[in-house]
């Protein structure tokens, strides 16, 4: 290891401090408008499928050097600005020893739901010997990455309340809904336990060298702003807190969030993620200054013709050119049947339009 590889993440000091996906973050000039995409690492690749070939989801989560394989492919292949770390926002309730499997075409599913208070002693503490296979894959990747930025990731407490409590993927969200209006004390409970443990995980993935975090609260659209604001946002404030110190970026993203975009931010995110819903300059103006936004072509325009996403990704850059920073993704995650080149066509567009 180099001496370069010791220096602390969020530094100026540090390989990645000078990236353009880490200046937007701070809201700093760029050369070229970064680019990456929610995930990139995944079933669009052929390559991916065939590394992933009779291996379950959750153990090739716990192989570093299969996770270093999966994390760099899109990066080789589309020359995207950031790689995210090739991992699931469950891993961490599996490391505690929650009995949970993700089932190919449904998503995470948890054995024995948590509704109860007595369930709640199953969520123990999470400790970075809970999860060495994440510290080995994080150091391996960063001295393949160099001077491009890896972003670690977890599930937000409300996200991952939802699993839990509904054991396993949930259109109306019912069981927690339930729980959350019917039992607020319990609620917030669950809540500040898992804070806790997605502080501690990310704190781990910051440690061994992540240069900037997110946390998916993908389903919390679900939740109107007044509950938002008392019964979820108190616990990913949580979470933003525990890794303030380290400078390191940290970006929050849910899926149909316009109406808890301002709020979200507020929970202490320096870069707001927006789905395709919102238009860019709208997003900015819910936010409010001094954060960075990240987004937001809809995934399924990458159906549509090369020139159809040349206009549609022209309407994102457009509304977002008088931000003051913005980092490119889609709305939501790669769809699985996306035609992989089109992902390359699109880097490379947004790259030579905004190159300054
Ligand atoms: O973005 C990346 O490329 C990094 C890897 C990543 C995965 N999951 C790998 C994965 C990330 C960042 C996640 C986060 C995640 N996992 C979220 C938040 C992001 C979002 O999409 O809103 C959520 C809600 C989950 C839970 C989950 N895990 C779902 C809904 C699924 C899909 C189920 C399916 O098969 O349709 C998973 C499984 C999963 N996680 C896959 C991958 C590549 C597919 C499994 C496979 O390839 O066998």
């Amino acid at each position: 290891m180099s001496a370069n590889d010791r220096r602390p993440v969020g530094s100026p000091q540090s390989q990645t401090y000078d990236s353009a996906f880490l200046k937007a973050c701070r809201r700093e000039p760029v050369p070229h408008t970064p680019v990456w995409f929610m995930r990139q690492a995944g079933r669009s690749l052929p390559e991916y499928l065939k590394v992933r070939e009779g291996i379950p989801m959750l153990d090739s989560c716990m192989r570093p050097e299969l996770v270093t394989e999966i994390t760099l492919q899109p990066v080789r292949r589309h020359g995207v600005d950031a790689a995210i770390f090739f991992s699931d926002i469950v891993v961490p309730l599996k490391a505690i020893g929650i009995d949970l499997d993700i089932k190919p075409g449904v998503g995470p599913v948890i054995a024995e739901p948590i509704r109860t208070r007595a369930d709640l002693a199953r969520l123990r503490d999470l400790t970075p010997e809970d999860v060495t296979y994440v510290t080995e894959a994080i150091g391996m990747l960063t001295r393949e990455l160099g001077s491009t930025p890896l972003i670690g990731f977890a599930g937000a407490p409300f996200t991952l309340a939802s699993y839990l409590v509904e054991g396993g993927p949930s259109r109306n969200h019912e069981h927690t809904k339930a729980l959350m209006y019917g039992d607020p004390r319990l609620w917030a409970d669950l809540l500040d336990r898992l804070a806790e443990i997605t502080g501690a995980f990310l704190k781990v993935q910051i440690e061994a060298g992540a240069s900037a975090v997110q946390l998916f609260d993908s389903w919390v659209g679900a939740i109107a702003p007044a509950d938002y604001t008392r019964s979820v946002m108190p616990a990913s404030a949580k979470v933003f807190d525990a890794v303030a110190s380290y400078g390191v970026p940290r970006i929050h993203f849910g899926v149909g969030t316009g109406e808890l975009l301002g709020l979200m931010g507020e929970a202490g995110a320096d870069v707001v993620g927006v789905d395709w819903r919102v238009p860019m300059d709208e997003a900015a103006r819910r936010v409010g200054p001094g954060k960075a936004l990240q987004g937001n072509l809809d995934p399924a325009v990458l159906f549509s013709t090369p020139d159809a996403v040349m206009a549609k990704t022209d309407e994102v850059l457009d509304a977002a050119a008088g931000l003051e920073g913005h980092i490119f993704n889609l709305g939501h995650g790669v769809l699985p049947t996306t035609d992989p080149d089109a992902l390359t066509r699109l880097t490379e567009y947004v790259h030579t339009r905004t190159a300054r």
